[in-house]
């Protein structure tokens, strides 16, 4: 059988007061329709459908040829929405996903397709009890399954009691679909094509039509409000937590630590409160990262200590330690058993095994060796003005504090550099560079200036 999915993407957004669409705000990196589209994916779809609004339709660059994109017209309602795809389905079931629901997990899909065909049903809804069903359709139960969807708006007080709520996902017959799409009318408050009115025209038609509830109502949270965003993402961010302390990860206070999708996490890593995982960070063995650390795209290498520290695309070592207060940039390779310490900005450099940038220094643009000591206050003057330039520090240098290197130089194996010096030529191996001028001391100065 033929499977369909449609994915509605084309409201207006008004409660969100956004100059962008709902389905394009991110929850933890992704935008709302992403994790839909996933779910259209995982659930083997054989045509994906994304209904999107004129105004929208940089949606398909974002999200490839691989969706077949359909535009409203005119955001009539979310029958309209359906209708404007139907003529491009194929015969078999259609399921409808809302872009503004990204909480749903495949295996509540595969259960309505489960009971859909169990059943018999022509239709099917996917529901769940709510405490609070504010906002949402409400499910209208007879002996013969359910009989109407009514809005929150359209609802009598004895409707709004109702506690079962239309998540927005319905899986039905695309024939019957395609002949009674065209029935719905805008009798409502709203003044909307519904597509949850198929429900009473199907079975005024003497179809079949019921609810599947859900157990869980965190997955069918729609964000139509930033309160619902940050409800959204409380729930995935919770679930991707639990998952990780399931396969061996500490977290410390997990509601203060979000960790996106594509971030990987090995055993016995502890991740203290204010820490934010990005992009496919991975996170080697017997780390500990955080407190107030921000990594995206960065890779770390086991038994390594990351404090108060932002880290962006960038490769750290072995057992070394960064923090507090680094400020590591993309294209930068830390090694093993470093420790870069507090004020330390490094940006598209490498920092060889066993070398120590502890504190306030700027490594732009360079490539340091092994065991290395770069003292306080160290600059890299990497750019004149027009443009950025390498340097060089090979194994085993000292370079004494407040250093001015300027680029392009190299400092070879075994050099000193002395404190203080603003550096501009290469220093041979084992030898000592001295740029100071030399101190004068004038006796009694003080003395005499106030003759
Ligand atoms: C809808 C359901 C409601 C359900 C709730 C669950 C209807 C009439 N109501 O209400 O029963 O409880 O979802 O979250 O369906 N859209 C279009 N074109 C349009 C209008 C909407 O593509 O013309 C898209 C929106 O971008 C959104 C989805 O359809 O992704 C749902 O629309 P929305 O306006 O959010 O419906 P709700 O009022 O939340
Ligand atoms: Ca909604």
């Amino acid at each position: 059988m033929r499977r369909n999915t449609l994915i509605l993407a084309a409201g207006k957004s008004t409660r969100m007061k956004s100059r962008k669409s709902k389905v394009l705000h991110e929850i933890l990196g992704k935008s709302s329709l992403a994790y839909v589209v996933e779910l259209a994916h995982e659930i083997e779809s054989d045509e994906i459908f994304v209904i999107v609004s004129p105004q929208e339709e940089n949606i398909q660059l974002l999200f490839g040829e691989e969706l077949n994109y359909v535009t409203q017209q005119h955001q009539l309602g979310t029958g309209d929405a359906v209708a404007s795809a139907a003529p491009f389905l194929e015969d078999g079931t259609t399921l409808v996903l809302y872009g503004d629901v990204p909480c749903l997990r495949a295996e509540s899909l595969q259960e309505l397709f489960d009971f859909h065909e169990s059943q018999g049903n022509d239709l099917s809804i996917l529901s769940v009890d709510t405490e609070d069903p504010t906002g949402y359709g409400r499910i209208v139960r007879d002996a013969l399954g359910v009989v109407a969807i009514v809005e929150h708006r359209d609802a009598t007080p004895e409707q709004l009691s109702i506690r079962e709520i239309n998540s927005g996902i319905l899986l039905m017959d695309t024939k019957l679909l395609k002949t009674y799409i065209s029935e719905l009318t805008p009798s409502n408050v709203q003044g909307e094509l519904y597509l949850t009115d198929l429900v009473e025209i199907f079975r005024s038609a003497g179809y079949k039509v019921d609810a599947y509830r859900m157990e869980d109502e965190e997955e069918i949270v729609g964000i139509n409000t930033r309160c619902q965003l940050a409800q959204a993402t409380r729930v995935l961010q919770e679930r991707i937590n639990n998952y990780w302390m399931e396969n061996g990860v500490t977290l410390i206070s997990p509601e203060s630590i979000f960790i996106e999708d594509g971030v990987e996490i090995e055993q016995d890593v502890v991740i203290w409160p204010g820490t934010y995982l990005k992009g496919d960070t991975h996170i080697s063995a017997d780390c500990e990262i955080g407190p107030e650390v921000t990594l995206e795209s960065t890779f770390v290498g086991t038994g390594t200590r990351v404090l108060r520290s932002s880290i962006t695309q960038a490769e750290i070592g072995d057992n070394t330690q960064v923090g507090p207060y680094t400020y590591i940039r993309p294209n930068s390779f830390i090694g093993d058993n470093c420790r870069i310490g507090d004020f330390v900005e490094i940006k598209n450099s490498v920092i060889g095994s066993g070398t120590k940038v502890s504190h306030l220094t700027y490594v732009g643009d360079a490539d340091l060796g092994e065991d290395i000591n770069i003292g306080c206050g160290v600059v890299f003057v990497n750019y004149d003005g027009k443009v950025k330039q390498r340097s060089i520090v090979e194994d085993g240098a000292f370079i004494g504090c407040n250093t001015n290197i300027i680029a392009p130089l190299r400092v070879e194996k075994g050099a000193y550099v002395a404190a203080g010096t603003t550096l501009t030529e290469d220093v041979p191996k084992d030898s000592l560079a001295i740029g100071r001028s030399k101190v004068t001391i004038k006796s009694d100065w003080k003395a005499k200036k106030e003759e």
